[in-house]
């Protein structure tokens, strides 16, 4: 027997939710590939396609869109839960306690029972955002700001964190940041939100567990390292010096690499195009940003790490008013989509996981009272 460390290239479930070519940089949701459904659609939209497996027919997308809107308001209990935390508590490790929490609210989330799916999934898409949002105006001791129903979804975030509406093309920017960050076949949250529903445990729970995962560095967790990485930079004569130096002492640059692609992140593309739309080009961090690509490429081209989603995201973040702490959880609150449509999927042919192990410990081991332990 051999232990297939990390799991790489072992394949656990068979999939029609989304497909990688890390050779060609390819990404598709449901067979679309990204660029078109970021090009065309919206966020709610490819969260009903990656969900439900097919784009929605106009009733099903307003039906859909109006299911989520009227979720958009949290309980003044969730309210009252928040302002108990300690301010300075990360707003993943608040997102991950508040959505169990969120349960209690929802009589009907038993996975097994389909059609409760879709009320799990309405909930989340409508109450994350506004956690999180009051979550930063609490956290900042400023009043919340109610959801506004008649802005678009993207834009409602947006203006809930900032207490200032966005313009259109903000709220058009961030729906596609949204869209590229919804869905991205087996990783490593994905992967605990199909270990948790196996057990037939509740979508809270799976998505709750998921936050957890994706808040690592190595995952999620790289777009606020990011910001801060680029923001400690005074000039940009100074990167060639800083990547060599993080290289040297087998620093992990953050932003860069992938287990997949082994060319460029279709979605760091993308994301950088939007970034060249809203960007004055003489704004600092955004010099900065494209000039530390320019250098790390040159340094780790050869070995194919390229950038990831994560490296440019937190720059356009800033620019749409968003604190690099709420990077990783908007992250999160785009994932819910691809999270459930996963263990929606894996709940079809549910098998309980339960992978087995090498023991490499000894066995009959006396034990020790602790005065003789030395
Ligand atoms: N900077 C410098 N070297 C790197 C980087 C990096 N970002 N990524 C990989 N390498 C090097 C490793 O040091 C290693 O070198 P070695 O063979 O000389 O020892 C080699 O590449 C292979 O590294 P692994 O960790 O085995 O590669 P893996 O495919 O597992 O790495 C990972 C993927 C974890 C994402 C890695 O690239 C990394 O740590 N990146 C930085 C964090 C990051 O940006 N994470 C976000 C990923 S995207 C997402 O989750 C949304």
């Amino acid at each position: 027997m051999e232990v297939y460390s990390g799991l790489a290239g072992i394949p656990v479930v068979k999939s029609s939710i989304s497909y990688i070519d890390g050779q060609k940089g390819i990404l598709e949701y449901r067979g679309i590939p990204i660029e078109e459904l970021v090009e065309k659609s919206n966020f709610l939209e490819v969260s009903y396609l990656l969900v439900f497996g097919k784009l929605p027919s106009q009733r099903e997308y307003d039906e859909f869109v109006c299911d989520v809107k009227n979720n958009l308001q949290i309980d003044s209990s969730i309210i009252k839960f928040l302002k108990d935390i300690p301010k300075d508590t990360h707003p993943m490790k608040v997102l991950q306690s508040i959505i169990p929490v969120l349960s209690a609210y929802d009589p009907n989330k038993d996975v097994l029972d389909e059609k409760h799916h879709y009320s799990s999934l309405t909930r989340l898409l409508g109450q994350v955002p506004t956690v999180i949002a009051a979550w930063k105006r609490i956290s900042e001791n400023k009043d919340i700001i109610e959801p506004d129903f008649r802005l678009s979804y993207g834009e409602n975030f947006l203006y809930m964190i900032r207490g200032e509406k966005p313009t259109k093309k903000e709220g058009d920017i961030f729906d596609k940041c949204l869209i590229l960050h919804a869905e991205h076949t087996i990783n490593a949250s994905t992967f605990t939100a199909i270990v948790v529903v196996s057990t037939l445990a509740d979508f809270y729970s799976c998505v709750s567990s998921a936050v957890g995962s994706l808040s690592g560095r190595l995952h999620g967790g790289a777009n606020e390292r990011v910001y801060y990485m680029l923001s400690q930079i005074d000039k940009t004569e100074d990167i060639p010096n800083i990547i060599d130096q993080k290289l040297k002492s087998k620093e992990r640059i953050m932003g860069f690499g992938h287990r997949v692609y082994k060319t460029h992140d279709p979605r760091a593309l993308l994301i950088k195009r939007m970034l060249q739309e809203i960007s004055d080009r003489e704004n600092r961090l955004y010099k900065i940003a494209i000039e530390f690509e320019k250098v790390a490429l040159k340094r780790l081209k050869e070995k194919k790490i390229y950038p990831n989603i994560d490296f440019y995201s937190g720059v356009l973040y800033s620019l749409l008013g968003i604190p690099p702490l709420f990077y990783t959880s908007v992250f999160a609150m785009a994932r819910i989509s691809g999270w459930i449509a996963h263990c929606k999927e894996y709940l079809k042919e549910n098998k309980l996981f339960r992978p087995t192990q090498i023991y490499d410990g000894g066995h009959n081991i006396k034990y020790i009272p602790p005065e003789k332990r030395g």
